[in-house]
Formats: structure tokens, sequence, C-alpha cells
């Protein structure tokens, strides 16, 4: 039985109390809280694994490398990937969206080529390619939103066309919490000979994903989002596809050999295999570690029920909201077409004082342009107050929040 209470208990930082009231943590868009299991991992790890990994015979490294590993298989089998060749750890969702850019981007994209994007975008999906076409000289095509505030694909439809290289879309989005029809959005760029880039960092942490149903080409995600440590996150590639791009960095660990030879006076570079071609220097070990044990937390509980409890959480709050006067929601109302977020304003006032406001009760939200500017100018805002829900989110917690909602609405 999913008990969100019980799950609690697991969460050392939510008995914390804030301005003299029990924490309310609703920022989980941002980044989730850790349970003791992921903080444990990261303790022992440290006192009793740490060693740098691939690099020495000696019992410790051979521990490090084969919990390093394992992590890699845990993840790979979290999202039904085809083995960790196709999981390459990297520091987070933006670290992946670059590798992308930079390894495949900078030698496949080219003048008169197409990369197509969507105005939902979070603005890592959308800057590193801004800055590419600036050094490539691809154009890049935006698709809006329809009237559900969701991707308009009949617009996508009309904008790919044979020049299209790659089309980047997020399966969830971070503003609205709007679930994209990924397979849909795959299937169309398939049809066009483009490859699929997935920013999932709003989806995998809340969603069962399966990467070969989903039949997407890329797939970027977040340890820190989903329960794991910050600096740790995952890029998901097709293993052919991986396997015929270049390193996205040089150095240790991502190289085989390095031959000099003396009468050209060059070295001669043949590259390790995936994934750890992608994996130059000392990766993030323990955070790997740590994300690993997230994995198995949220693979325990059951990702089917992570979504159904957040459902609930979702439809009491925005039917609650939806009751406020002066408390406009955006996106859609309805909670079986999005995750666990939901944007918002109260008339005559700033995100950053709604914040302010429930701080003071130990509620967190998040105010501003959530890393969505584009999407605000859509719109029309000037900024927005977002409430994101996760595991260990109550009922009751919804009530404390309405509560002191209801009392900026009376000021
Ligand atoms: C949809 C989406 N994409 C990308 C990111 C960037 O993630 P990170 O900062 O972990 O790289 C975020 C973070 O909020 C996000 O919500």
């Amino acid at each position: 039985m999913f008990d969100p209470h019980k799950i609690r208990e697991d969460f050392p930082i939510l008995k914390r109390k804030i301005n003299n009231h029990p924490l309310v943590y609703l920022d989980n868009a941002a980044t989730s809280q850790k349970p003791r299991q992921v903080i444990e991992a990261i303790k022992n790890f440290y006192e009793n694994r740490n060693a740098n990994v691939h690099r020495a015979v000696h019992t410790l490294s051979q521990e490090a490398s084969e919990l390093y590993e394992k992590a890699h298989e845990e993840v790979a089998d979290f999202i039904n990937a085809d083995g960790i060749e196709e999981i390459v750890f990297v520091r987070g969702t933006t670290e992946a969206i670059n590798l992308v850019a930079y390894s495949w981007g900078l030698r496949n994209l080219k003048k008169g080529d197409e990369v197509i994007v969507s105005l939902m975008e979070h603005h890592s999906n959308i800057v590193p390619w801004e800055i590419l076409s600036k050094i490539n000289g691809f154009s890049i095509k935006y698709v809006g939103l329809n009237d559900e505030g969701g991707l308009d694909y009949e617009a996508y439809e009309e904008l790919i066309t044979k020049k299209t290289k790659i089309a980047c879309f997020s399966h969830v989005s971070n503003f609205s919490g709007i679930i994209n029809d990924v397979k849909r959005i795959a299937k169309i760029a398939h049809d066009h000979g483009a490859l699929t880039l997935i920013d999932g960092a709003q989806s995998v942490p809340h969603l069962p994903t399966d990467v070969r149903d989903l039949d997407v080409d890329f797939l970027a995600f977040s340890g820190h989002k989903m329960l794991g440590p910050t600096g740790i996150g995952v890029l998901y590639g097709k293993r052919d596809i991986l396997e015929n791009m270049e390193p996205f960095q040089g150095g240790g660990e991502m190289i085989r050999e390095v031959l000099f030879d003396s009468i050209t006076q060059r070295c001669t570079i043949t590259w390790n295999n995936l994934p750890w071609k992608f994996e130059a220097g000392t990766p993030n070990i323990c955070d790997g570690v740590g994300l690993m044990e997230a994995v198995k937390y949220l693979r325990a509980i059951g990702m089917e029920n992570v979504q159904a409890h957040e459902h609930v959480l979702t439809e009491y709050a925005m039917k609650r909201m939806l009751e406020c006067r002066n408390v406009e929601i955006y996106g859609p109302k309805d909670a079986s077409l999005k995750c666990g977020i939901i944007p918002f304003n109260v008339e005559g006032f700033s995100s950053h004082d709604v914040a302010l406001f429930l701080d003071n009760y130990g509620i967190m939200i998040r105010s501003g342009f959530h890393c969505t500017q584009p999407l605000h100018t859509i719109f029309k805002l000037k900024s927005s107050a977002r409430v994101s829900f996760y595991i260990y989110n109550t009922r009751e917690e919804v009530d404390k929040f309405m509560e002191a909602l209801m009392e900026i609405e009376q000021i």
C-alpha cells in the first residue's frame, strides 16, 4: 500500500521546522528531497568504498568500479534501456543536452539543416541549440502551443521537413506539468528521417519510462529531481547512435589507447567502449552510487504508484485553487493530462510576494520564470508561482498551502 506518511519517515529533512511551522516542501520540480537510504549510501561510499574507478587493480578500486557499473545497470533497467552501453552518466539534464549538441550536433548539423524545438522547453533545451546554430549556421524552428497549453502537434507536422535533423522536446513541461505524447513526437521525427532528443527532467522522476516503447533516440534527465544527489544525471542514447558519435570531452577514462608516433610526432587515439567513451576524467562515482539507491527506492514504490499519488494531489489542489476567486492557474485544468506541477498567480501580487508569504508558514514553492522565459512571454506573464508534488507530499499539506493561499487572497 502506498502511504506518503510512511514514506515521509525516510526523509530526515521533512522533520524540520521553518519559521516555527513544519516544513511543507512543494518545490519538487526544482529538486527533490533525499531519503536516508540515499544519504546512507553516500556516507557508506566515502567511509568504506572510496577509490577511483577503472584505474587500479587493488580491491577498493575493484569494488568502487563494480558499484559504479551497477549504478549504470540499475538506471538502464529503470528506463528499459538495452544495457549500460546506452547509459552515460553526466552532471544533469543540462549537461546531457549539451553533450548531444556538441558531440552529435557539432558534426552533423550544417547550414541548410533544421533543428526543431518547442516553445515550452526549459532554457537548457533552447540555449545549447541557439549557441550551436551561431557556429554551424543551421536554422531553428520553434513549435508553439495548442489551446490547452500542450504541444501544437499540427504545427510540428507542418514545420518538420526532410531538412530537419533533430527534434528536441520535453516529455513533461516544468511550467505546466503537461505530458507530451513522446511516441507521436518520435514517430513524426522518424518519418522525416530526424532524430529525437527528449528532455525527461520532469518525466523520469514521476512517470514509468520505457525508452524502447517510446522509441526516443536520446533522453536526458537529472538525478537530483528523483531523490538522488545533485551533480549526477543521465544521457540515454540508442547504442548505434552513440557508437557513431565522437566523444564530448577528451581525457582519461574515455580512451582505450593514446599512441605516440615518433615519425609523425602526433598521437593516434582510440576511444573506450560505451558508455565510458562519453565519461571523460574521474566520474562522479559517489553520486552515481547515490543515484542507484534513489532508483531502487523508486522501483520499490513502483512508478505507477508515484504517478497515481501525484495525480490525486494535483487534482485535489487544482480543484481547491480553482475555487479561489483571485487565483489563476495556467495550462491544463484536467489533472489526467499532467504531472504534479501547478503554475499560478494571485491577482495583485507578484509571484515572489506569494512565495515569501507562504515561506512564513514553512511552505516552500517556486516563483519566477522557472527557466522558461519564452513560455512566460506566450502566456503574457511577468512571472508565475509554482507548486509541485512528489511522493512524500500529503493531502494535509495541500490543505495547509490552501489555507495560506486563501489568507493572501483576503489581504
Ligand atoms: C524540464 C527541465 N529540463 C531541464 C532542466 C535542467 O535540469 P538540471 O538543472 O538538473 O540540469 C530542468 C530543471 O529544472 C527542467 O525542469
